[in-house]
């Protein structure tokens, strides 16, 4: 695969400080400011259609954004029956996924406003999200080798918090190698979801090869994943699930079917006392509050060395103080809401545990109505108090003596999960010891540690945070591909 030449670029995006960019995001995103979207099941055959649920607008939750029906049962069994692989040459699948790329392209506008308006996501959160999805395209059509042959049928399970780029990066990959692809949207994501496939069609993917079932993951999910008709899974998710998929999968399908699973995280950020405070803290605030803190690869501990703590705490509580919550239609929003009432119950309960035992550093304060939860800094005991992944913006601060930072790195690692890991020193030898020591898949200095970028920071963990290869990285495609010498040799 061509993927080093030089003139290989990732899409521009737009620039939210031209006001060029904005005007045209502006306009772009006006005609679907109210509108009601429907979305259901896209099959090769009629689709029955089951029980029919609304789409609701996290920062406004009185706001219906439109309606999906979801796949049944029979929809399950009869898109497998349907499904075909994708037998156009290589170089035609390739123009095929690069004109998808086109076409989001084309509709930005109708992304953007449906990313804000179903998902939540802010103006920095969406140029993110359909660069990337774009980048997937390009990517992974180039990643397509003349000899490839598809492994068949596969099953693409997807997250709410990435509902364009990782539902894209996911079925472009599987589309690449030419496999048919049975695509589950996040129950809280599927009109974003619907609009992906209906582009990759009018880009002239064939309806057999791919399919669009959206439903509960208990229900659809569960079904596709323990149907022996299915090659392999593609998921990304929470652990417990992809255990779940995993288990339901050895019982099922054949031996050596793949499970691509990128998980969950517990990430942490080391700041010692040579690092520069003003960008560790912008890059403290990015990491963990960015996305409202709804990104695996988000920053959830943060190790500060004892002698600039209090120092940087303080610079922390300012910058947050910074920070505008609202509605994420809005251009100034910097923190949007989480993606709904479940989430907010969830971490707001979480908060609250923190605020009894007297452990809140730092809170703002969140929008009255709507699934908002303020960014919060909560102090824990120590280096080994570890707390468990809390999906939303929720920091965890310790303090560290500059000797024990082995300690740290070890109690880290000691969890288990392997995603995202910063650092912000000056010290280069340290650099070195880090990137020894810790066992993870993404390690960024002196910088956040969120938004890896397709081609050049393949993204995904190790351990509890994911099977590999990485999205965006070389390998990926050819995962899905059948291993040469045939399938039975795995
Ligand atoms: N790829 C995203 C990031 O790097 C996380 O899923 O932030």
């Amino acid at each position: 695969p061509d993927l080093f030449r030089p003139d290989r670029a990732n899409s521009r995006g737009w620039d939210l400080t031209a006001a060029p960019d904005l005007a045209a995001i502006g306009a772009a995103r006006q005609p679907f400011a109210i509108e009601h979207f429907d979305a259901a099941p896209l099959l090769a055959v009629p689709a029955q259609g089951g029980a029919a649920v609304d789409a609701l607008n996290p920062a406004r939750p009185g706001e219906r954004v439109g309606r999906v029906t979801q796949a049944s049962r029979a929809d399950v069994d009869a898109a497998l029956g349907a499904a075909k692989v994708w037998d156009a040459p290589p170089e035609e699948r390739a123009a095929v996924l690069v004109r998808a790329a086109t076409l989001y392209e084309r509709d930005f506008g109708r992304f953007f406003a449906l990313l804000a308006r179903e998902a939540g996501k802010t103006h920095l959160d969406c140029v993110g999200e359909v660069r990337e999805a774009v980048d997937f395209l390009h990517y992974y059509a180039a990643c397509i080798t003349p000899d490839m042959a598809p492994r068949g049928r596969i099953v693409c399970i997807s997250p709410w918090n990435f509902p364009l780029a990782i539902f894209t990066g996911q079925i472009a990959g599987a589309l690449a190698a030419g496999n048919a692809v049975l695509a589950k949207p996040a129950e809280q994501t599927p009109l974003i979801a619907a609009h992906a496939v209906a582009l990759l069609h009018e880009a002239g993917v064939p309806r057999a090869v791919l399919q669009f079932l959206p439903g509960e993951g208990a229900e659809v999910g569960a079904a596709l994943t323990s149907d022996p008709r299915v090659d392999g899974v593609v998921f990304t998710g929470s652990t417990d699930t992809a255990q779940a998929i995993r288990r339901a999968m050895a019982d099922n399908l054949a031996p050596g079917a793949p499970l691509l699973a990128e998980t969950g995280g517990l990430n942490a950020m080391v700041v010692d006392s040579t690092a520069l405070p003003e960008q560790a803290v912008r890059d403290i605030v990015a990491s963990a509050f960015q996305s409202a803190g709804q990104r695996c690869s988000a920053l959830r501990c943060l190790y500060v060395q004892e002698d600039v703590a209090d120092h940087m705490l303080e610079m922390l509580g300012g910058a947050m103080e910074a920070l505008v919550m609202g509605d994420p239609w809005h251009l100034t929003t910097d923190v949007g809401p989480v993606i709904d009432a479940d989430a907010a119950r969830e971490i707001r309960a979480y908060v609250a545990e923190a605020r009894k035992a007297g452990r809140v550093l730092h809170e703002l304060r969140a929008p009255g109505s709507g699934h908002f939860v303020a960014p919060v800094v909560i102090e824990v005991n120590g280096i080994d108090d570890l707390p468990r992944e809390v999906f939303g913006p929720v920091l965890h601060v310790a303090r560290f003596k500059g000797r024990d930072l082995p300690k740290v790195m070890a109690a880290v690692n000691a969890r288990g999960y392997g995603l995202t890991f910063g650092l912000h020193t000056r010290i280069d030898n340290r650099v070195q010891e880090v990137v020894e020591a810790m066992r993870v898949g993404n390690l960024y200095v002196n910088r956040n540690q969120i938004g890896a970028v397709v081609g050049s920071q393949p993204f995904g963990g190790e351990g509890l945070s994911g099977t590999g290869p990485k999205a965006g990285g070389p390998d990926y495609v050819a995962r899905l591909a059948a291993p040469a010498g045939g399938l039975s040799g795995e």
